[in-house]
């Protein structure tokens, strides 16, 4: 038991290191029911974990979707570091490991036209983040869950209200430069949960 025990903290711990948090599924399912896309759209899911977005992706019937982590948390999951891939795709989406969220988006705003990172409402500010991005008006739209939802290592079926960080869609567009930034709420009803 005690052996058993050492092995799952060892693990939560790797885990923890390497950022891995999947999203809930309704988190997801929210995103996809306020903006959808064509369903032939090449989709690029760089540091997929165990698959959370991806699934909600296929069962929205999108065809064409690449996925990989530099962290597989399943043996066939492809390894591979996002910042050494080149090709292009119409649109990248994930949830990236936070501290590593800046490079994750340059980089993802030169392989697509479209970016969509859930990332916490916080990222909205910073002196790097406004002269890189937001002085350039790549932001189209920020989708705020209204609620606090914790991430954690938890099956992506289930969704945990807390004392956790806010956090929002972040929609960037590179052709959306002479909009105004849209904000919009989203609310999880209790019969969705
Ligand atoms: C917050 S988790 C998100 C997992 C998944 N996208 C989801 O939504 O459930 C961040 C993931 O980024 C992966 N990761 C960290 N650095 C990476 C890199 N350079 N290239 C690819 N994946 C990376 C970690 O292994 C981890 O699975």
């Amino acid at each position: 038991m005690a052996h058993a025990l050492r092995i799952t903290m060892a693990s939560s711990i790797e885990s923890r290191e390497n950022e891995f948090y999947s999203t809930p599924y309704i988190m997801t399912k929210k995103l996809l029911d306020k903006i959808s896309f064509n369903k032939n759209v090449s989709i690029l899911e760089p540091c997929c974990g165990s698959l959370a977005i991806v699934d909600i992706l296929k069962k929205y019937n999108y065809q064409n979707i690449t996925y990989f982590d530099l962290f597989p948390q399943h043996e066939k999951i492809k390894k591979r570091n996002f910042f050494s891939y080149k090709e292009k795709h119409d649109i990248i989406i994930t949830n990236p490991p936070f501290s590593k969220a800046y490079p994750f988006l340059t980089h993802s705003l030169n392989l697509a036209e479209i970016v969509v990172f859930l990332m916490p409402l916080d990222y909205l500010h910073g002196i790097q983040r406004y002269k890189g991005i937001y002085s350039k008006n790549l932001l189209d739209k920020v989708l705020i869950f209204v609620q606090r939802i914790i991430l954690n290592e938890s099956p992506a079926e289930t969704v945990t209200f807390g004392n956790a960080m806010s956090l929002a869609w972040f929609i960037f567009n590179r052709n959306s430069i002479d909009k105004e930034t849209i904000l919009e709420f989203i609310y999880i009803e209790k019969e969705e949960y």
